[in-house]
């Protein structure tokens, strides 16, 4: 373990060329978060970039050229990205970015409808191009010459082989975090995609509720999103992003709007609003397409497909404090550049072995695992995190916030405010190594996990696995965990710590059949039955017996046919 401890220089120039690739701060003086830009900050960038975004399917990326030559004439395009949507063919889009959001609504504005088609026509930012003949308009030339076209994937995947490729021609385990790291994470074509649905969601109710808006949260937008994440989306009827300006609370409005009077209680009238929208959003939105509506959930939500962004998409209403806790996240993010890789690889080992699923159930969501991540590096003895209950304390006036059910989430949006410095020096890899090692000795039995505190408190109940919600605190956020699914995690850290630690101790080896390299992270996202048995392993006190396992993985195989879906 001790040769893992040492960075050598190689490493640090590593590590000191991503720094600066991310702006992120440098490991030697991680904590500090000058001149990035907050949660709100970021919001509001993206949300105007799509409002200055048209998505145009074209033919093949040979149109590029006609294309930006024809919308050229409503305004200055500063960027265009090209990607395919697979359905049973290969569809092609093309994103433009205009200068101003102005440029892109006469874009849109001068749109027509199809006459060969009976739809309904509804004006988007999604539209399509048709050959030439048809328009009145003749466009002008345009002599500048056109950005280059950026051919990007924003929803798939990165090649599997690909970056299997990356990680065993990586130089150690720190470089293939930071590959994996790289090379799954949301890109920026698939950040604007979310914001470019939640807009289409915003402007198609923007008539009757010219306040409302659609912001996305979760993964999407705190930075722990991987390619093909699903969109969470809250649609606010409120405007209350920040304090009211000194004006309005001087002076409040005598004119006050007629509204239509509750005629049930607060969640039914939920409901009732939210079939209306999910009719709406499966009638009249172009690229929605099955919409579901899972109203009877704690947090109903309507569900839908975009099928020209290939984008799932969670539609809710009520569901303010995941948006805040995606502020918190995506602070945590920000705060050292080693917090997101290491969440990466967690979140990627947890899914090879089956501890976590897409579909909701008896097992640890994506979401709970983070909080774990979040714990870990808030406990340490030199830690890397400051705890919520100091990020709250920092708090001033324009940082309080409370939802409209009274849930309190104000907590400090200026981290620079908490003086917080970590002296944490630790490798990525010796991070993960210690993750695995603390939650295999965790005492889930009888301790609570809360991000509030920063360290293990009493479990006020008997759920399996208990996280306090950092925003509800009398909540369990993993109270949907089994206690045989609380075990499978147990045992699963187990093994990938004696398996990284034999990682460390061996120099790289072929496997048996001598074709390809398998070691680090390779080994550790492999099923145990495929695990490469090293000489040495056969000394170490075993944790597990590999037929325990097996059974483990039956009993989550069958929870998981039976789950809710
Ligand atoms: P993936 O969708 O798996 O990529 O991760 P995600 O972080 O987006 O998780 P999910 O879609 O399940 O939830 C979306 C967001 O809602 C999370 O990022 C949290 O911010 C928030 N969230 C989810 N569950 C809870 C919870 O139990 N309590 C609170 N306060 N927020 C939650
Ligand atoms: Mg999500």
């Amino acid at each position: 373990m001790n040769s893992l401890v040492r960075r050598s220089a190689q490493q640090l120039n590593l590590w000191r060329t991503y720094c600066v690739k991310h702006n992120a701060p440098e490991a030697a003086s991680p904590g500090r978060n000058a001149g990035k830009p907050n949660y709100e900050e970021f919001i509001g960038r993206h949300q105007r970039r799509a409002q200055c975004s048209i998505v145009v399917q074209v033919s093949s990326e040979k149109s590029y050229a006609e294309l930006y030559n024809y919308c050229s004439s409503f305004g200055s395009i500063l960027g265009a990205h090209h990607y395919c949507v697979r359905q049973d063919e290969t569809l092609h889009y093309i994103l433009l970015e205009y200068a101003t959001p102005s440029e892109a609504a006469a874009a849109i504005g001068a749109g027509v409808t199809n006459g060969e088609l009976s739809g309904v026509p509804v004006r988007s930012p999604f539209l399509w191009f048709r050959a030439a003949g048809g328009g009145k308009r003749s466009p002008k030339l345009v002599p500048n010459p056109a950005p280059t076209l950026l051919s990007l994937d924003g929803t798939r995947l990165a090649d599997q082989g690909h970056l299997l490729g990356l990680l065993r021609g990586a130089a150690d385990i720190e470089e293939q975090v930071l590959q994996l790291h790289e090379h799954t994470r949301l890109n920026e074509l698939g950040v604007r995609m979310r914001f470019l649905a939640a807009l289409q969601v915003q402007q198609a109710i923007a008539g009757m509720f010219p306040a409302a808006q659609a912001q996305p949260f979760g993964s999407s937008v705190n930075g722990f999103g991987r390619m093909g994440c699903d969109l969470d989306l809250i649609l606010r009827f409120d405007n209350d992003m920040g304090a009211k300006s000194s004006l309005e609370e001087a002076v409040p409005s005598r004119l006050v709007y007629h509204t239509k009077e509750n005629l049930s209680n607060g969640r039914s009238q939920t409901q009732r609003h939210m079939e209306c929208f999910g009719d709406m959003l499966h009638l009249f939105l172009p690229g929605v397409c099955h919409v579901r509506r899972i109203l009877q959930a704690r947090v109903p939500i309507i569900k839908y497909h975009h099928e020209h962004l290939d984008l799932e998409v969670d539609l809710s209403m009520s569901n303010l404090t995941g948006f805040y806790m995606s502020e918190l996240l995506y602070m945590f993010g920000e705060m050292d550049p080693r917090v997101r890789p290491l969440t990466f690889t967690i979140r990627r080992w947890a899914q090879t072995c089956g501890l976590t699923n897409p579909s909701p159930g008896r097992w640890i969501s994506n979401f709970s695992l983070t909080c774990l991540v979040m714990f870990f590096l808030q406990q340490l003895r030199q830690p890397i995190l400051p705890t919520i209950g100091a990020l709250t304390k920092a708090a001033e006036s324009g940082d309080s916030r409370v939802t409209e059910d009274g849930i309190n989430c104000t907590f400090t949006r200026n981290v620079d405010r908490l003086g917080f410095r970590s002296r944490n020096q630790s490798s990525l890899s010796e991070l993960l190594l210690q993750f695995f090692e603390f939650y295999s000795q965790f005492d889930f039995h009888n301790r609570a996990i809360s991000l509030n505190e920063g360290k293990p408190l009493s479990k006020p109940d008997h759920s399996a696995m208990y996280i306090v919600n950092p925003l509800e605190q009398l909540l369990n956020v993993s109270k949907n965990v089994s206690l045989e699914e609380c075990e499978r995690l147990r045992i699963e850290v187990r093994n990938a710590a004696w398996v990284l630690e034999s990682e460390v101790e061996n120099a790289s080896v072929p496997e048996a059949d001598g074709q390809e390299l398998s070691w680090g992270l390779l080994n550790l996202f492999k099923h145990p039955e495929k695990a490469v048995i090293r000489p040495n392993m056969f000394f170490k006190p075993r944790m597990v017996e590999v037929s325990d396992l097996f059974e483990q993985k039956e009993a989550g195989a069958t929870s998981s046919s039976t789950a809710p879906t």
